[in-house]
């Protein structure tokens, strides 16, 4: 196992800083990924930060994750996280640790987001505190 941990994000989070800054805030993609190196820098994890808006892409890198000897990964799967069964089947087919990451909280959201099909396979989930879910992810991952 490497010291790796991969943290994927799905569609429509390139965007953020721009995107709804009053439920997502407005810290960037870019800068969570700083914000991660640091705090893994610390915690000895490097971090592989990658965003997707094709849901193919994000079963790929489960898939890789579990191939590359990932220490874990941090999955803010973004919609794809309330309709996504191929992401569910990915997380179920590795036994790479999956932590589900939300910026808002989607149980307080409208109805739809809701139901999580990520947090089916996930091993833990950290919403609702913006930029700081991924960092929480991240303590969580090195404390395996
Ligand atoms: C999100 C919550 C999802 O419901 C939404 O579709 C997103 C972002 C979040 O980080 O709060 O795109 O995953």
């Amino acid at each position: 196992m490497t010291d790796t941990v991969y943290v994927l994000n799905g569609p429509n989070l390139n965007l953020l800083g721009l995107r709804e800054p009053e439920i997502y805030g407005d810290t960037t993609l870019d800068e969570i990924a700083g914000m991660l190196e640091d705090r893994g820098r610390e915690l000895g994890l490097s971090i592989d930060m990658r965003q997707s808006n094709h849901e193919g892409h994000l079963v790929d890198w489960l898939h890789e994750a579990q191939a590359e000897g990932a220490k874990a990964v941090l999955l803010n799967a973004a919609a794809y996280t309330h309709t996504s069964i191929a992401l569910l089947d990915a997380i179920k087919a590795i036994v790479t640790p999956v932590f589900e990451v939300h910026l808002s909280d989607p149980s307080t959201r409208e109805e739809f987001r809701h139901r999580s099909y990520v947090g089916m396979a996930a091993r833990e989930c950290f919403q609702g505190h913006g930029a700081k879910s991924y960092l929480l992810a991240l303590e969580a991952a090195a404390a395996l």
